[in-house]
């Protein structure tokens, strides 16, 4: 199991020796041109997690390929990077100039507007584009995200990144919208219970590996995770308040698994399918 930030939640140049910490690192999303993103607040916080409403600012991906990227991979770790569009044949221009790194589409965000082609028409497109691993990052607005899961997997998708945020909005004392915009992507605690049935829905549909990610703050987060059919887990909201949250997070899955009494977290992949904590017993005899 690797651990990887969630895309948009950690800026590896301002903050090298966090991203050092993670397996690999997942860029911010990149467009095909520059965004400044939405107008302020872009940020609240909510008793059950956080609101933002950052709308995909970036400098866009010309910029991006000459002098971000360098940069990024001088820290040293292994690179994915997030692609973003609006249409099928921008993703897949973005993914044609790609090298040497994992590819996860943003088909998800709920900060622009929806994007006009489907999940699975952006993924073909780009597998045509590219031979590099190509991860499909899901909404998790889906009534049924095994659905478009399996949609994504027969047009070439090689996993899944489950979930992106969901829409939602906060008011002020004077009952007036706390964002900018009205609303925006609730990230955090309040949606690990909504991860944990995407990737339940997603590994029994598919056989994708799945990055799974949603309000991970612990080291039995990341484990729930697992036992639901994650290969890897990403962490997103936590990076903001705890920068060491990777080394901590590896630490507290360590004395789980030794609870638990198992030697390797991977035996835990899609335990909860199969009667969880028996089949755990199982193992450990
Ligand atoms: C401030 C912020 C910016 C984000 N930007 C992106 C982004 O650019 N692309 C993307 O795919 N997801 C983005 N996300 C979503 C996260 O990658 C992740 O899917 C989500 O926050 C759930 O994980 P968490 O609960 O651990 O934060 C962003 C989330 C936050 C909080």
């Amino acid at each position: 199991m690797r651990i990887l930030n969630a895309s948009g939640c950690l800026d590896a140049l301002t903050a090298p020796d966090v991203a050092r910490s993670l397996d690999a690192f997942v860029t911010k999303t990149v467009t095909p041109r520059p965004r400044e993103g939405n107008a302020p607040v872009r940020i609240a916080e909510t008793d059950v997690g956080m609101l933002n409403s950052i709308g995909l600012a970036n400098p866009g991906r010309d910029v991006f390929l000459a002098e971000t990227l360098p940069q990024v991979r001088e820290v040293g770790v292994p690179v994915w990077i997030s692609v973003g569009g609006f249409a099928a044949h921008e993703y897949a221009e973005t993914c044609a100039r790609l090298e040497d790194v994992t590819i996860e589409l943003n088909l998800s965000c709920p900060n622009v507007d929806e994007a006009a082609d489907s999940a699975a028409a952006i993924v073909a497109a780009c597998r045509v584009a590219t031979k590099l691993p190509l991860y499909a990052k899901l909404s998790p607005a889906n009534w049924d995200i095994s659905e478009v899961a399996q949609a994504v997997q027969a047009a070439g998708a090689d996993g899944l990144s489950l979930v992106n945020t969901m829409r939602g909005t906060a008011l002020d004392e004077l009952l007036r919208p706390r964002l900018g915009t009205w609303s925006g992507g609730l990230s955090g605690p309040a949606l690990k219970p909504i991860a944990l049935a995407a990737v339940h829905a997603c590994w029994r549909a598919t056989e994708l590996p799945i990055v799974g990610m949603g309000g991970v703050m612990s080291g039995r987060d990341a484990l729930e995770l697992v036992a639901v059919g994650a290969q890897d887990v990403a962490l997103g909201t936590v990076l903001f308040r705890d920068p060491e949250a990777p080394e901590r997070v590896r630490s507290e899955l360590a004395a789980e698994l030794a609870t638990i009494g198992v030697a390797d977290v991977d035996d835990v992949r899609g335990v909860a399918h199969e009667g969880g904590a028996a089949s755990l017993l199982s193992l450990t005899r």
